[in-house]
């Protein structure tokens, strides 16, 4: 196995990214007296019904915390899906708005283009045979379809696929492909040079991605190469994200028989540090031998 590196990237878990939740456990250390006089002067300063909201909010965050929790124990002790089945998944793409064509999920327009040209561009070898997994609103897709002599956009969602049909009407270089969301169906044994998916496997769960790492391994060239955008925790971090974890997608691309060329959580462009997502998400990149 060629060796690889996991940069650990900032934490950026769903309650790091709530201000006000280091307040609540800095309170819960006060002595019982301070507190009464800190409330009695909160109420004074700012009357009944804001400091009755404050202490809602402190409530609620303090209830949602520890729903979280029970979430994360729940689906691992009882095997459940969450929100990342492959039907479920199906009607939440279906139901989206794809109005921003996908750009809602980018952090700055330096950030998208330290992508293009750090990762994608890096690995998706121009003129070749690509394919894209979830292409949604077409984020990456208008530059994939630049690179790629022929390029197959693969979606759970009949929206997505429609949309992406009528953005890129003019281009006569990419099939559009309806997936049940763990197969690449109609592509061709051996045909195809590199596959990129981003924001697609951070929602799906590891039954689909052992079925989808056999069909990488039956559609990719020898040599040919696969670049997958993931989450790291088993869905622990937020974000909704999927069971798998950054061990389990080497794990389970090692067993259909392809090789790891990398695994990172963020990379260094012109001095700034680049995240791969939220919520500690990693980029894998693989090899079929
Ligand atoms: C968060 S969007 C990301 C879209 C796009 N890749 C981007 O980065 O903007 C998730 C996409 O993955 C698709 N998707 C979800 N589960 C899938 C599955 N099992 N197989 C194929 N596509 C899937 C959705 O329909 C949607 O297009």
């Amino acid at each position: 196995m060629v060796p690889f590196h996991l940069e650990k990237g900032r934490k950026g878990t769903a309650s790091d990214s709530t201000p006000m939740k280091d307040l609540v456990e800095n309170r819960r250390r006060l002595p019982l007296g301070k507190k009464i006089k800190l409330a009695t002067e909160v109420i004074r300063q700012n009357g009944i019904v804001w400091t009755g909201c404050l202490g809602g909010y402190y409530l609620a965050s303090a209830v949602a915390d520890r729903a979280f929790a029970a979430m994360d124990v729940l689906r691992k002790r009882n095997n459940l899906p969450g929100v990342n089945s492959a039907s479920l998944n199906k009607l939440i793409w279906e139901a989206w708005d794809w109005q921003a064509q996908g750009e809602e999920w980018t952090p700055s327009p330096e950030w998208k283009q330290s992508v293009i040209d750090h990762i994608l561009r890096k690995h998706m070898p121009a003129g070749g045979n690509l394919v894209e997994i979830g292409p949604g609103g077409g984020r990456w897709t208008d530059e994939l379809r630049q690179i790629g002599a022929k390029l197959i956009a693969i979606d759970i969602s009949e929206e997505c696929l429609r949309v992406c049909e009528e953005r890129f009407a003019d281009c006569d270089n990419i099939e559009f492909v309806l997936t049940p969301g763990n197969e690449l169906p109609g592509v061709a044994d051996g045909s195809i040079d590199a596959i990129w998916s981003f924001d697609v496997f951070v929602h799906i769960n590891r039954a689909e991605v052992e079925a989808y790492a056999a069909e990488f391994c039956r559609t990719l060239k020898s040599g040919g190469i696969g670049v997958l955008h993931h989450g790291t925790t088993g869905g622990a971090s937020g974000g909704w994200r999927s069971n798998m974890t950054a061990e389990s997608m080497i794990e389970v691309l090692n067993a259909a028989g392809l090789g790891i060329v990398d695994q990172f959580t963020s990379w260094t462009d012109g001095g700034h540090e680049q995240q791969a997502g939220l919520y500690e998400d990693a980029i894998t990149v693989f090899k079929k031998p």
